[in-house]
C-alpha cells in the first residue's frame, strides 16, 4: 500500500516508516518539523536503503495537503502529527486544540476529497484517565483526562468514530499507545525531546549521559508494590509493528476498530531504574520528590485483543528497551543536533 505518514519525522513516526518499508509498503511523509528535524528521515533512508518522499507541510494547510494527495495515490493515512507535551498543553490549550483537532479535521477533509477513507490514529492510554480496571481492556470506559492534550486524543477518537458511523466506507483504527520507549537497534534514530525531558526514560538517559545530575522520582507513596508509579512501557519498534498489523486490518475493510498497544506488564519507576542499570552497567542516581500533579498509581494494558484480532504481540522486554534507549542516547548525546 502507499501510506501517508503525518508526523513521520518524529519519534514514533520515524520508527514506523522502517517497519512499513520492511513489510513492502511505500511511504510519503508530511511533517511541519515543529518538534523534529529532517535528519531523522535521512537516517531512516540510510537504514532502509529506500528514499522517503517528504513534504514539509503543516496538516492545517489544506492547499499543501491537496498537493500531496494530487502527486501521490494514497491508500491509507497513519496520523501521528500532533503536539504531545502534557504540561505545555495546560498552559497553551488553544494551541493544542487548534493544532491537534483543527489539523486532523483539515486532514480528514483532504483525505475524503481525494478518495482516501482509511486512517490509523495515534491515540493514548491517557484516554482511560484513572482507569476503572487494571489491566485495562478496550472495553474499560474512557475516563476524565486531566489536561488538554489528553482531551484532544479523546475528542479525536469520538470525531473519527462519528465519521466512520456516518460513512461506513471509512476504515478507522484507533491505537491506544501505552508508554513507548527504546529506539531502533542501529542507534541512529530515537527520541529527541526539546529541553528538560518530561518523560521518564529520556530523563534517565540524560542522567546516564551526564546532562542531568539525578533523576527525581515523583512520589513513593502510590498504591503499588514499591510505592512508585507503575506503567506499561513498550518498545517503540514493537509499537511500530502494531501499525503494520493495523494496516492489514484496514485492507480487510475492518470498519471501526480500537486496540491497546502495550505489553501487559507493569513496571514501577524503580523497576525501570534497576533494569536500566542492569542492562547497561550505568548507575542512575535518584532522589524521591513530591508527586507530579495528574499522575496515577498504575496503568497497564490487557493486550489480548490486538493479539487475537491482529496477531500482534510485543516481542521486546524492559531490558531491551533500556539497552536500546541508551544506545541511541550515548551515540547521540545531543539528539539530532550536531
Ligand atoms: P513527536 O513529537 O516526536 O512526533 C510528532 C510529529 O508531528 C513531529 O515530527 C511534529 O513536527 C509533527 N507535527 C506536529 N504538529 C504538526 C502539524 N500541524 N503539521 C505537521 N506536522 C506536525 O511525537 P511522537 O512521540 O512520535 O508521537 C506521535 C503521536 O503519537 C502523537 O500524536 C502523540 O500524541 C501520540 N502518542 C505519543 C505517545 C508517546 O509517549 N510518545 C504516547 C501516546 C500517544
Ligand atoms: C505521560 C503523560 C501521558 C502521555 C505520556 C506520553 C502525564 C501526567 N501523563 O504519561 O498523558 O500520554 O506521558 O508518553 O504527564 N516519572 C518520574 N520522574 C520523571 C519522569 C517521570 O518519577 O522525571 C514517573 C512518573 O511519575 C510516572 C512514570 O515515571 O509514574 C512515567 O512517567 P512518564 O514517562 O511521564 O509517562 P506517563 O506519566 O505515564
Amino acid at each position: 500500500m502507499n501510506i501517508l505518514v503525518t508526523g513521520g519525522a518524529g519519534y514514533i513516526g520515524s520508527h514506523t516508516i522502517i517497519e512499513l518499508a520492511a513489510a513492502g509498503h511505500d511511504v510519503t511523509v508530511v511533517d511541519n518539523l515543529c518538534n523534529s528535524c529532517e535528519k531523522s528521515l535521512e537516517r531512516v533512508e540510510g537504514i532502509t536503503g529506500k528514499k522517503v518522499p517528504f513534504y514539509k507541510v503543516d496538516i492545517r494547510d489544506r492547499a499543501g495537503l491537496d498537493k500531496v494527495f494530487e502527486e501521490n495515490k494514497i491508500d491509507c493515512c497513519i496520523h501521528f502529527a500532533g503536539l504531545k507535551a502534557v504540561g505545555e498543553s495546560v498552559s497553551k490549550p488553544y494551541e493544542y486544540y487548534e493544532n491537534n483537532i483543527g489539523g486532523t479535521l483539515v486532514l480528514i477533509d483532504a483525505m475524503r476529497s481525494h478518495g482516501c477513507k482509511n486512517i490509523i490514529f495515534s491515540s493514548s492510554a491517557t484516554v482511560y484517565g484513572n482507569p476503572a480496571q487494571i489491566p485495562i481492556t478496550e472495553e474499560c470506559p474512557k475516563g476524565q483526562c486531566t489536561n488538554p492534550y489528553g482531551q484532544t486524543k479523546s475528542m479525536l477518537e469520538e470525531i473519527l468514530k462519528d465519521i466512520q458511523k456516518a460513512d461506513p466506507e471509512w476504515n478507522v483504527v484507533l491505537l491506544r499507545y501505552f508508554n513507548p520507549i527504546g529506539a531502533h537497534k542501529s542507534g541512529l534514530i530515537g527520541e529527541d525531546p526539546n529541553g528538560i525531558p518530561n518523560n521518564l526514560m529520556p530523563y534517565i538517559t540524560q542522567v546516564a549521559v551526564g546532562k542531568r545530575e539525578e533523576l527525581g522520582v515523583f512520589g513513593n507513596d502510590y498504591n503499588t508494590p514499591d510505592g512508585t508509579g507503575v506503567r506499561d512501557y513498550i518498545h517503540v519498534v514493537d509499537l511500530a509493528n502494531g501499525h503494520v498489523r493495523a494496516l492489514e486490518a484496514i485492507s480487510r475493510s475492518c470498519g471501526l476498530k480500537i486496540y491497546n498497544l502495550g505489553t501487559g506488564h507493569g513496571y514501577s519507576v524503580l523497576d525501570v531504574v534497576n533494569a536500566f542499570e542492569k542492562a547497561n552497567g550505568v548507575k542512575i542516581p535518584y532522589s524521591i520528590k513530591p508527586r507530579r500533579p495528574g499522575d496515577i498509581d498504575s496503568c497497564y494494558s490487557d493486550p489480548e485483543k490486538a493479539f487475537k484480532e491482529l496477531g500482534w504481540k510485543a516481542k521486546y522486554g524492559i531490558e531491551d528497551m533500556c539497552r536500546d534507549s541508551w544506545n541511541w542516547q550515548k551515540n547521540n548525546p545531543d539528539g539530532y543536533r550536531d
